[in-house]
């Protein structure tokens, strides 16, 4: 990080663990719902090391919430897909537990982007990793080949999890769309930044890049069912493609 950007880091931080300490003791701006108080404690303790920061899949760091891993389980039993494309590897752990669902379904693969991914990453026959930006057109147009040579009438799901400014994410969306087949879903992570309720200062992202793309086309529609447990990091981010 350049010194000039360490201040207001520093800064923001401190604001930060601030409001989570708020949230602990229950004063603060963030009472009344406590689905929404809760979601802010799980996120925000991240500023401690916390909750996501320090979640794990069989030792690799996987940056999601355990109830969202437990729905992209129920999606992937339910439809038995033939490829998951990933954007966003960091580490390497949401692969390896989509990986390992595939594994104990003994079918299908995930292919993983990441513009620049952590060292080591998981290998698993079943991954592969590509590495550039998710929008970069021959990046695309790998991500297109897997899919279209992944079965006969393969059945795809994509999550979305890299850059999560709305300009990145819904140019994800118009591209990865076109991929997901009919039934299937494309997920759109982090949904809750931007006040969502989290992360009020980040600015447009993935939840307002959600509303321009269902303003655009008639595809896909927000499946609340996925937000069962109350808690996602995702809210309105579970768009299931008409069968
Ligand atoms: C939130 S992390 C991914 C977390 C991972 N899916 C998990 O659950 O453990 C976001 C990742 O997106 C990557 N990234 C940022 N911009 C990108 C881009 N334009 N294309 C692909 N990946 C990008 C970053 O390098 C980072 O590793």
């Amino acid at each position: 990080m350049h010194a000039s950007e360490l201040l207001p880091h520093l800064k923001q931080r401190a604001s930060l663990a601030s409001r989570v300490l708020r949230t602990r003791v229950g004063r603060g701006p963030d009472g009344g719902d406590p689905i929404e108080r809760f979601h802010r404690l799980y996120y925000e303790s991240e500023v401690f090391g916390g909750t996501w920061r320090s979640t794990y899949w069989m030792g690799v760091p996987i940056w999601k919430c355990p109830f969202d891993l437990w729905v992209y389980q129920e999606i992937i039993n339910e439809l038995n897909p033939d490829l998951i494309i990933e954007t966003g590897t960091a580490w390497g752990g949401s692969a390896l537990f989509l990986a390992s669902v595939l594994d104990l379904l003994g079918h299908g693969s995930v292919l993983s982007i990441d513009l620049w991914p952590r060292s080591p990453r998981p290998r698993h026959p079943r991954i592969r990793y590509l590495q550039g930006s998710s929008t970069d057109p021959l990046v695309f147009a790998e991500a297109s080949r897997a899919a279209a040579t992944a079965g006969d009438t393969p059945t795809v799901v994509v999550l979305l999890d890299s850059d999560h400014r709305c300009e990145h994410v819904i140019e994800e969306l118009r591209l990865y769309g076109a991929l997901v087949s009919p039934g299937s879903y494309l997920v759109v992570e982090d949904t809750n930044i931007n006040g969502h309720p989290v992360a009020p200062e980040f600015g447009p992202g993935p939840m307002e890049a959600v509303d321009l793309f269902l303003s655009e086309q008639a595809l896909f529609a927000v499946d609340r069912d996925r937000e069962k447990f109350g808690l996602t990091l995702n809210p309105g981010g579970f768009l299931k493609r008409i069968p």
